[in-house]
């Protein structure tokens, strides 16, 4: 008989939420999706879930202990830096097995016109002085920075109403969830009358679509590099993952 597996996923993303359905209705996994907070209203979890950060990786390391979980999934956004380092440092303070489910970076293809670089600032700075129209599909966090080059039209697309908007004399908030499609992605861009697209270069599937928009309309994006990820297992396909998990079961 196999024995059950106790699993915490830090999620928060396409990837994890991926994850959550495939686990849902497995008797001999036992998962727990976390989520941050960020989003008033997360898309419903077919697995169970609690919500708010664990006060650092002590608290991580923490929780992992007190709650006997077998393995560590963290699913969350290659750009989500702080809780990957916790989970790092969690991992190694509980001894609970780690892996990161992280989609590949995209990488440029025939046609593309992109800009790679390392910071959001370095974004803004890229973007000129002359006024331009720009979608930014960062998300919420980091707005902040467009707040240095006000002479831009900024069509930002997010979740929920990021407060930095007010920092911004030009712009127009668009609410919306992926995934994209790349028909929406193109009448969009289109409408708007967009000249350049800003983006980080999160990779996976849900968001692309802009990418390939921006191609089909001739407009140049500045891609954010992802942050490096230090000294963990990784698994990019969900397959991968839940052979990691059957390899981390316990013993009967
Ligand atoms: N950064 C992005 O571009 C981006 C994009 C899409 C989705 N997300 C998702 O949004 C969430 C927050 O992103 P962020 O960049 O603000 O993270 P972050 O800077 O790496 O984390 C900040 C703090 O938030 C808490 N936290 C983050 N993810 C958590 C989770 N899944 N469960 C419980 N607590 C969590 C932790 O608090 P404690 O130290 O108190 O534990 C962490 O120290 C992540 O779950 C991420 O997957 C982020």
């Amino acid at each position: 008989m196999r024995s059950l597996i106790r699993i915490l996923i830090l999620g928060g993303t396409t990837q994890a939420s991926e994850l959550a359905r495939a686990l849902a209705d497995r008797a001999d996994v036992s998962p727990l999706l976390s989520l941050a907070g960020r989003t008033q209203n997360p898309a419903p979890a077919p697995i169970p879930c609690r919500i708010g950060g664990f006060g650092g990786a002590d608290g991580l390391a923490t929780f992992l202990r007190a709650e006997n979980f077998d393995a560590l999934i963290d699913a969350t956004h290659p750009f989500a830096e702080k809780i990957s380092a916790n989970a790092r440092a969690a991992s190694a303070a509980s001894g609970v097995p780690l892996l990161v489910f992280s989609r590949p970076a995209w990488a440029p293809g025939d046609g593309d016109q992109w800009r790679e670089v390392a910071t959001m600032a370095d974004a803004v700075a890229a973007l000129g002085d002359a006024p331009r129209r720009v979608f930014l599909t960062q998300g919420r966090l980091q707005l902040a920075a467009f707040a240095a080059a006000p002479q831009h039209y900024y069509l930002v697309r997010a979740i929920d109403k990021p407060d930095e908007l007010r920092l911004l004399p030009h712009h127009k908030f668009i609410s919306a969830r992926g995934p994209f499609t790349l028909e929406g992605e193109r009448e969009l861009m289109r409408a708007e009358g967009i000249e350049i697209l800003v983006s980080k270069n999160s990779g996976g599937g849900a968001t692309a679509a802009k990418l390939v928009a921006a191609r089909d309309l001739n407009i140049p994006v500045i891609l954010v590099a992802r942050p490096e990820a230090e000294g963990a297992a990784e698994a990019a396909r969900l397959d991968d993952v839940l052979d990691w998990i059957e390899a981390h079961r316990p013993a009967p």
